[in-house]
């Protein structure tokens, strides 16, 4: 399966991609980057030491350092770092793996050289693929599948995670949210909704750190500063695994609970970047919903089957 991998890393962002680059099912053609656990520059160097750590060949490509609604936020210290892993140590990466050229233009590219062929996983703020869609509308024709980490809809009683309302990825950028939903490709959102039960306490990273050996400690290392943010501010035990449930939902979405309808999000206010889905059986009568494609939420997971693949295939 042909992947695009858009991302701001970020410590569950490299728990994805680790993922990723242990599945021979996965072709990733690119791992695109974008302003939101950290500064563009801090974001894209990560992107190119996970690659190389890794054993990728895929290639970095930058993408935008502003978001689409103009709005500047503070860099998510507390929970990612200030380098945004976590705060290990990172040795100076070889640059020889970035692409030149932006995000938006190598989205637009492979989607055309691939027609239905290629699956975008999308685990930070969407601002790339919203670049990619105004430059070249034509594009949500062609891919086969945009997986998104974002929203929280209130299943299972979850709630946002910036504000009350609203999801971090989606909060980052709510105008470029919105404009991925109104477009016309299949889109799956794996939300707070059922990210929040993919939890990695102490000892499943423990394990982690002895069965996968030097990266499944690097993991480790870097969510002891997670998991402080988790236990202190979100009183969970351990740190949640968000951004690697996207992927599992493109290897086994029979583990997953679906709803379909129109999404919408909030784009300013005080509820900016909550998003709002339409059930698809209520959307007659309603033009300013019908208007739009129906989209997939998750709304429930089986975490066990999901955290067992997980360790079993890193
Ligand atoms: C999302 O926000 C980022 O901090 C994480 O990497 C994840 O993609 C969770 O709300
Ligand atoms: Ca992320």
């Amino acid at each position: 399966m042909k992947v695009i991998f858009d991302t701001d890393p970020g410590i569950d962002d490299a728990m994805a991609l680790l993922y990723l680059s242990k599945l021979p099912e996965i072709d990733l053609l690119g791992i695109t980057t974008v302003v939101g656990n950290a500064n563009i520059e801090t974001t894209t160097r990560n992107a190119l030491f996970l690659r190389q750590q890794f054993g990728l060949t895929a290639p970095v490509i930058r993408g935008a350092g502003e978001t689409l609604d103009g709005v500047v936020k503070p860099e998510p210290v507390a929970v990612h770092g200030d380098n945004g892993l976590g705060n290990i140590d990172i040795p100076a990466v070889d640059e020889s793996g970035l692409l030149a050229g932006t995000a938006s233009q190598f989205i637009i590219d492979t989607l055309r050289a691939n027609p239905g062929e290629v699956t975008i996983i999308a685990v930070g703020r969407m601002t790339n693929l919203a670049l990619a869609l105004r430059q070249d509308p034509e594009i949500a024709k062609l891919a086969r599948q945009v997986v998104i980490m974002g929203g929280a809809f209130g299943y299972q009683g979850r709630s946002g995670n910036i504000t009350p309302a609203s999801e971090a990825n989606i909060h980052g950028d709510p105008v470029a949210a919105d404009e991925i939903f109104a477009a016309a490709w299949p889109v799956v959102v794996v939300g707070l909704d059922v990210t929040h039960d993919i939890i990695l306490d102490t000892d499943y990273l423990a394990a982690l750190a002895a069965e996968v050996g030097e990266n499944g400690e690097l993991l480790r290392q870097m969510s002891d500063h997670y998991a402080e943010f988790y236990n202190n501010v979100m009183g969970i035990a351990g740190v949640v695994g968000h951004d690697l449930l996207a992927v599992t939902y493109v290897l086994k979405p029979e583990w997953f609970e679906t709803r379909d309808g129109p999404i919408r999000v909030v784009c300013d206010g005080i509820a900016v970047g909550q998003t709002i889905q339409m059930p698809a059986s209520r959307v007659g009568g309603h033009p300013d919903w019908a208007e739009r494609p129906a989209q997939k939420i998750c709304i429930g997971v089986n975490s066990t089957a999901a955290l067992d693949h997980y360790r079993q295939t890193v």
